[in-house]
This record gives C-alpha cells, sequence and structure tokens, in this order.
C-alpha cells in the first residue's frame, strides 16, 4: 500500500496569535489538497486559535514540542493531555534546534516520543548530521543512532504510524537543501534502520520526511523519491509557497 505524503510546517518562533490566525486564513485555500496530510505545527500559543481557525479544512495541527510528564512542577512545559485537549494531532519532537539551544538528548526525546504515542499523539521525530559529521563520513552511524535511542520500547504498531524527519542540520535555514540523492539515500537507511529494528512490514509503513530549505522548486523531485513521504517545511511554511509546496505534484 503507498504510503500518504505528510506536507508539515514547522513555525518555529514566529508568528503571534492574531498573526497565525492571519496566516491560515491565507493559506487555507491554497493547501486544499486532501491526497497529502497537511499538518500545521505551531508555536504552544498559537494552537487554540489556529485549531479554531483551520476547522472546515484538511489542514491539522501540530505542536513544537511536548514534555514527557503528565503534569505538575514543570514551570514553563506543556503536557501531552493539554495538547490532546486543545486538538493537537502530531507533535514534532527532538529537532535539532531543540537537540542544539536547550540540550535535548536521545534519551529525553525517546521519553517524549512513548508519552505522545501513550496520548494518541503522532510524534513527527527528527533527526539529522551536522555539516562535520557527513564530512568524517558519519552521518548514518549518528542517524541510526538518533533513531534507535528515539524509538526504544516503541512498538512495530507505533512505530508504523510515527513520522521520522531526516533534517540534515547544514540544510535548515540555510537556503542548502540537500540534493536529492542525499535526501533519498539517507532516508532509505533509516527505513532499513527501521526494518532491522522491527520488520519490513513497519519499515514500509512509517513515514520519512526531508527537511532543509525545502522549497516550491525543489519540493517536486524530493517527494518523487521512493523513500521519501513529504516534508517538514521551515521558513517556506510562513509563506504563500507553501501552497505550491503542498501541490507539488
Ligand atoms: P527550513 O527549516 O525549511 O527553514 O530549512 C526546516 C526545519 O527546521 O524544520
Amino acid at each position: 500500500m503507498a504510503r500518504k505524503k505528510i506536507i508539515a510546517g514547522n513555525w518555529k518562533m514566529n508568528m503571534t496569535p492574531s498573526e497565525a490566525v492571519e496566516l491560515v486564513n491565507t493559506l487555507k485555500p491554497l493547501v486544499a489538497n486532501d491526497e497529502v496530510d497537511v499538518v500545521f505545527c505551531v508555536p504552544a500559543i498559537d494552537i487554540i486559535p489556529v485549531v479554531e481557525a483551520v476547522k472546515g479544512s484538511n489542514i491539522q495541527v501540530g505542536a513544537e514540542n511536548m514534555y514527557f510528564e503528565e503534569k505538575g512542577a514543570y514551570t514553563g512545559e506543556i503536557s501531552p493531555n493539554m495538547l490532546v485537549d486543545a486538538g493537537v494531532k502530531y507533535v514534532v519532537l527532538g529537532h535539532s534546534e531543540r537537540r542544539e539551544y536547550f540540550g535535548e538528548t536521545n534519551a529525553d526525546v525517546n521519553k517524549k516520543v512513548l508519552k505522545a504515542f501513550e496520548h494518541g499523539i503522532t510524534p513527527i521525530m527528527c533527526c539529522g548530521e551536522t555539516l562535520e559529521q557527513r564530512e568524517q563520513g558519519v552521518t548514518m552511524d549518528f542517524i541510526r543512532q538518533q533513531v534507535k535511542v528515539g524509538f526504544q520500547n516503541v512498538t512495530a504498531d507505533q512505530a508504523k504510524t510515527a513520522v521520522i524527519a531526516y533534517e540534515p542540520i547544514w540544510a535548515i535555514g540555510t537556503g542548502k537543501t540537500a540534493t536529492t540523492e542525499q535526501a533519498q539515500e539517507v532516508c532509505q537507511g533509516i527505513r532499513q534502520c527501521i526494518a532491522e529494528i522491527y520488520d519490513e512490514a513497519t519499515a514500509e509503513a512509517i513515514r520519512i520526511q526531508y527537511g532543509g530549505s525545502v522549497n516550491a522548486a525543489t519540493a517536486p523531485d524530493l517527494f518523487a523519491q521512493a523513500d521519501i513521504d513529504g516534508g517538514l517545511v521551515g521558513g517556506a511554511a510562513l509563506k504563500p509557497d507553501f501552497g505550491k509546496i503542498v501541490n507539488y505534484k
């Protein structure tokens, strides 16, 4: 069975609540395409107004982070129940910016992935190498570790519904997209890794996105690759261009 493409915007720390509603209203008609899953991953404070603004459309709402505890004395954090109650269906976990600026480890990401599944939220787990790692030839070793630790104790049935975003750090926000060959090679390697952890059926079902300077010009080739099931889009998700990415065919 063919995997449905999933094209997600990662708004990062952009858009106030009122700007968010305005952006949704601009993008709504441009991203109306039921052939793909369309997800807007937005800042926590924008979730409630965005869930309201996307009502009746094909857009689903995701969060950009989540804590792995249920509740309690964790000032400033957002729990899985809060996200579920607000109408969130997806959560970006382990983005390289969270790892780099907020010290998130593979073990933290794993706890969050398990919590997301426990609450019926689909994780979009990010992985990706630095330029140095690519040049040292350890790209796949590094990513395999991120995936293997990130998926510890995740069942095959859960993994089948998960999304992994391969985002080479050197391609994020730099305008430097990985070549389609580079992106396909790593996404295929990630699928192979999932097959080793679980089985072929799980590897065939899991969706793997590419992310890193995806734009309307690069999306068609990237998304045509056998192991690339869509994209996680930063900068271009804040512009009408996102409509072209969603309608890449
Ligand atoms: P970018 O960001 O598209 O702006 O490179 C992608 C991401 O970090 O998810």
